[in-house]
Parts: structure tokens; sequence; C-alpha cells
């Protein structure tokens, strides 16, 4: 089944408010696209000015706590992020599971959290380039997935991230057959896990997705759209990664 696709921008730690002057470029060619979705995920504080910036462009943010409120400093609540104007949430970054220890727990009550307040989830999975090496990339994916995926996930409140960690910001991806083969092992467990929702489940490719190769990476099986770190900051670059996705 072909899914609409998604082009989300992961703007990690980067951004200003001078940035935002993107969002206007980026708005338009969301609008001239009307056959996929485009989102983009600022750092926390710029969410709400994006949003005001630019009402017509979905905005997430890059976690979310899985508590709805109470006592965690410096935390940011799933009800907060939608009075800020956010209507997805990433959880799981791999750079939040190392550099924050998430674990396949947590994750999951990060995008249960992010559900139950009206945001889809963006989750994260993908294996190290040892783990790929030694060969077991499908079985820690799939082993993330069965300890992360909220099971109340649906076609509209979930989306799934592929993302090789050796993959992510190195300029070096994934072959087009191991994209395949991998997404094709995503959509089983997912079909699996979620039984009627989970044919309808996003999967997202990330890790150094260019203007050069998206529409490559957009053509393959059951890859439904990116999740873009480095090249969604321009314009210039995430607009033909807009373009290659909605040509793919
Ligand atoms: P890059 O596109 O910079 O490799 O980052 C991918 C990523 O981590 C998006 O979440």
């Amino acid at each position: 089944m072909a899914l609409r696709k998604l082009v989300a921008g992961n703007w990690k730690m980067n951004g200003s408010q001078a940035a935002l002057a993107e969002l206007d470029a980026i708005l338009a060619a969301a609008d001239a696209h009307t056959t996929l979705d485009v989102a983009i995920c600022p750092p926390f504080t710029l969410i709400a000015p994006a949003a005001a910036r630019v009402p017509g462009l979905a905005i997430g943010a890059q976690d979310v706590h899985m508590a709805q409120k109470g006592a965690h400093t410096g935390c940011v609540s799933a009800a907060m992020l939608v009075e800020a104007g956010a209507s997805l949430a990433i959880v799981g970054h791999s750079e939040r599971r190392a550099d924050n220890h998430e674990t396949d727990a947590e994750v999951q009550a990060k995008a249960s959290a992010a559900i139950a307040a009206g945001l889809t989830a963006i989750l994260c999975v993908g294996e190290t380039e040892a783990e790929r090496d030694a060969g077991h990339a499908l079985a820690v994916v799939a082993g993330q997935l069965d300890g992360s995926v909220p099971r109340e996930g649906t076609g509209d409140t979930l989306v799934i991230a592929y993302e090789p960690v050796w993959a992510i910001g190195t300029g070096r991806t994934p072959s087009v057959a191991d994209v395949a083969e991998m997404h094709a092992a995503i959509r089983a467990k997912l079909d699996q896990l979620l039984d009627d929702e989970g044919p309808k489940v996003r999967i997202l490719y990330g890790g150094s997705v260019k203007p050069e190769n998206a529409a490559e990476l957009m053509a393959v099986a059951e890859v439904d759209g990116a999740l873009v770190g480095g090249a969604s900051l321009t314009a210039a670059q995430f607009v033909p990664i807009i373009a290659g996705a909605a040509a793919a």
C-alpha cells in the first residue's frame, strides 16, 4: 500500500529566530507539493514562533516527557507542546538514546504521552555500525520496535523513522538494497504489533538524506518519507528534498 509520504526536518540544537526565515520557502514548497506532508522540528524555544510564522506548516518537537506535569526540571510535556503549536514529537532519537541513556521503555512511554495529547509520535530506531558489521542490524531494530512501539499507535498517530546511527551526519547511507531489507522487516514487525494499523504506519528513512540522494531513497519500497537533519536547516537544501520525495 502506498502511503502518503512525510518529509520531516530535525533541526537538532541548531537554529535561531533569524533562521525562521527559512520556513517561508519551506512552507511554499509544502503548499506546492500537495501529495505529501512536510514538517519541521526546531528546538523547543522556536516551536511557538515557528508556528506563529508559518501556521500552514506542521511543526514538531524533538523530544517530550512521558509525564503530564510535575517535578521534572528542564523537561517539557506533550500538552505544553500542543499549546506551543506543535503537532508532532520525535521520540527515541539515537542522539537522545546515547546522550541521555533513554531506554526502549522510556521511549515507549514518551510516544504514548505524545499520542495521548494528540501529537503524532515520530519514533526513531536504528543500529550502530558495530551492530551492522556483526550482522545484527535487523535483530537490533526488531528489538527496539518490540520494546518501544506504543501498541495504541495508528497510521495517524505513529510514524517510525529508521535511522542507522552510522549514517547520521556522516554523508554515508546504506545501499538501496539494505534500506529495502530493513524497511520490509520494520513493516512486517509493525503488522505483527499493530494488527490492522500496522500497514498504515509510515516508515521514514533518516541519515545523510541530501538533495542528491533523496529521490533514489524515497523510491525504495516501504520508504514513506524522510527524517532529515543537516539538510533541513536551509530551504536551499530542504526544498529539493521535498521535490525529490514528491517525484519518487
Ligand atoms: P543528518 O540528515 O544530518 O544525517 O541527520 C539525520 C537525523 O539524525 C535526523 O533525525
